[in-house]
């Protein structure tokens, strides 16, 4: 039988349900249908699924090649029988961590924006959730840019941005950096601040991560001024759509035009996530590209005068 793909946008800046049944079965006309929602909406959701290892793999491969990450350790985590899944968890086994990230906040981020080609799609499935806590939440950067002051807009005109990559977002150093003490000299690739979205042709925003970022040729104190600026309005509060995960759920962004953020939660509760994330682009800007904004963050920016 033909399952009937829909979609119910979450009616906030970002986000998506898609109903699509299993996705075990899902057809490949069924998953053209799929892919345009992500594009649309930045963040989808599809509920009730049961995967193993392998069948998340399989599906996340609909959205791109699957790519390996090997940066994502910290040197805590246990090894990963499946180098395409990433463990995304507190739970110790034997006083070993079986994942990354802990019971801690996430900060807001774009995936791997520490690396010259960061990913395009990332993909988390829930197998086990604390009672409360651990909500993800998403921002829309298309209309983070959209709706920039024209002020700030002109102040990061062809400027580029330093994406650090010692630490991850929960905080963690990554095994064989040493800690920041200048953000200058912090390792990590530079991109340029409004990136051109390789797919729809349209700009975003492109922060990557707060802490030890820095703006290429700024003094480093206006550097830290103007990102402040920059990240409080990316992630103000109204911008916002935080995602309370079942066991089950699945979403998948696109770290191209979306940030993301995890609040903490009680570490006496297990949370167990399998993440999968597909390769991506070198971050560009096309000054001859699609003039305007995304047609959802214009329909977006409209609604709210
Ligand atoms: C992540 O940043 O990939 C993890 C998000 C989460 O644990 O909800």
């Amino acid at each position: 039988m033909q399952m009937t793909v829909t979609v119910k946008p979450t009616g906030r800046m970002i986000g998506a349900e898609v109903r699509c049944g299993d996705v075990r079965s899902l057809s490949d006309d069924a998953s053209r249908a799929v892919y345009p929602a992500l594009l649309d909406h930045l963040v989808i959701l599809i509920r009730g699924q049961s995967l193993t290892d392998p069948e998340l793999i399989a599906f996340g491969r609909r959205f791109g090649e699957l790519d390996f990450a090997p940066l994502a350790r910290t040197g805590k985590e246990k090894a990963r029988p499946h180098p395409e899944i990433i463990v995304v968890s507190n739970v110790l086994e034997n006083g070993v961590p079986i994942g990354v990230l802990r019971d801690a906040e996430v900060v807001w981020h774009s995936d791997n924006s520490y690396r010259e080609t960061p990913l395009s799609y990332s993909g988390l499935y829930a197998l086990e959730i604390p009672p409360s806590g651990g909500e993800t939440g998403y921002v829309n950067m298309y209309h983070a840019l959209e709706t920039l002051p024209r002020e700030l807009r002109a102040r990061i005109e062809g400027r580029t941005l330093k994406h650090d990559l010692t630490y991850n977002s929960a905080g963690d150093l990554r095994a064989g950096f040493q800690p920041v003490t200048d953000v200058r000299a912090a390792p990590g690739p530079s991109h340029p601040i409004v990136r051109t979205h390789p797919e729809t042709g349209y700009d975003a925003l492109y922060l990557g991560r707060r802490p030890n970022a820095y703006i290429n040729g700024l003094p480093v104190d206006e550097s830290e001024q103007l990102l402040n600026a920059l990240w409080a309005h990316a992630t103000r509060p109204e911008f916002q759509w935080h995602h309370t995960w079942r066991a089950g759920d699945i979403l998948i962004w696109d770290n191209r035009c979306a940030m993301h953020h995890r609040n903490p939660f009680d570490g006496g509760h297990r949370r167990i996530m399998h993440r999968i994330q597909c390769a991506g682009d070198r971050p560009v800007h096309q000054p001859s590209g699609k003039a305007g904004p995304h047609p959802r963050a214009a329909t977006l920016v409209e609604a709210a005068r």
